[in-house]
């Protein structure tokens, strides 16, 4: 018989990834929830074999519903999209870790499952004994604690996955894709709030990488449960980065650091936002990510099944 993974998130990235491979997959139904069962992303996701399923993060008892039967839950919850509609990043942040304990509770209740994967974050107000917050890790870190203490039964079934900076980032998030500047003779310019030394894990292609590692981390579950798994499999800095992007687009580029004041005079909230999670990232000289992560080659994937920051650029190129 069939086993069914409900995964929150679908028509998204992370989610989209998870869905797509597990469509793929001998002995595996996909359960994709969403809060608009008619949008063209949901359509996709019905065409190419998922149930769509209707839930809402903020309504419990409508997860309960979408997760019945389920063997595995993935689910992740989407900071940007509180903050990128008026609240605050404290709010957004409190309005987050509101959803993942609402997904967990509901997770918890579900009596056949045997996996929970909840993508996080780790803390980086812990990790620097609360110098650098940074709000959209530090609320989901809060709720990695709370699983284990409030739903410790649902601990032993869950695994804390850790997505490193999504390459996608150059080509869809505003305040991090370059642009070509008036007057500079031609440049395409990164404008950052760090270093162009200073170094961030990577994680390779979203649309690929959490479906990959998700499949993997349900199949060994011996290992997996109640441990941290990061997807990062580079760790480059920014100014590798746009040098590959140089590379992959032909253009040539400009790096300019400013102050994280500056930044988030232009950019706002989202601006502050990215450039402090940049400010917590350079207190580590070899990336940040989870105490004793479990590597990927323990986890049995296959180099070639994860392409990385240059890769990802080149499939993306008509959006760079
Ligand atoms: N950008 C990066 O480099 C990076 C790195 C690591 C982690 N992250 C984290 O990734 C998270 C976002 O994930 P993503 O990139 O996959 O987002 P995404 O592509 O924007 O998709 C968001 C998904 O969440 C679903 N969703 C949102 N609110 C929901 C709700 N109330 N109930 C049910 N479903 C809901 C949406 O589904 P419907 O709209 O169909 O309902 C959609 O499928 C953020 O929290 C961010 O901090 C980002």
């Amino acid at each position: 018989m069939s086993k069914t993974i409900a995964v929150i998130g679908a028509t998204g990235a992370q989610g989209g990834s998870v869905a797509r491979a597990f469509l793929k997959l001998d002995g595996w139904k996909v359960r994709a929830i969403t809060r608009n069962i008619s949008s063209d992303s949901a359509q996709k996701l019905a065409s190419e074999g998922a149930e769509i399923v209707s839930a809402n993060a903020d309504d419990e008892a409508s997860l309960v519903k979408a997760f019945q039967d389920a063997t595995a839950v993935f689910a992740v919850t989407n900071f940007w999209e509180h903050l990128f509609t008026g609240s605050s990043p404290n709010e957004s942040g409190e309005k987050e870790a509101e959803q993942a304990k609402k997904l967990a509770r509901a997770a918890s209740q579900t009596a056949s499952l045997d996996h929970y994967v909840w993508s996080t974050l780790p803390s980086a107000k812990g990790a620097t004994d609360g110098k650098f917050p940074v709000p959209h890790l530090d609320y989901k870190a809060e709720v990695n604690d709370w699983i284990q203490s409030h739903l410790p039964a649902l601990h032993t079934k869950t695994t804390y996955l850790v997505l490193g900076f999504y390459p996608s980032n150059f080509a869809n998030f505003p305040n991090l894709k370059p642009f070509e500047l008036p007057g500079s003779w031609g440049k395409w310019v990164q404008i950052m709030p760090t270093p162009s030394s200073a170094v961030i894990p990577v994680c390779g292609d979203i649309n690929i990488t959490p479906g990959v590692w998700t499949r993997q981390i349900i199949a060994k579950p011996e290992l997996t449960k109640g441990r941290f798994v990061d997807i990062a499999p580079e760790v480059l800095s920014f100014g590798e980065m746009l040098k590959i992007y140089g590379e992959v687009t032909g253009r040539q580029t400009g790096y300019l650091q400013v102050s994280v004041e500056d930044f988030a005079s232009v950019w706002g909230v989202a601006g502050k936002e990215i450039a402090d999670q940049f400010t917590f990232g350079e207190q580590f000289k070899e990336g940040w990510g989870s105490v004793n992560s479990i590597r990927k080659e323990d986890l049995g994937i296959k180099d070639d099944e994860w392409p990385g920051f240059k890769q990802t650029l080149e499939s993306l190129k008509d959006q760079l």
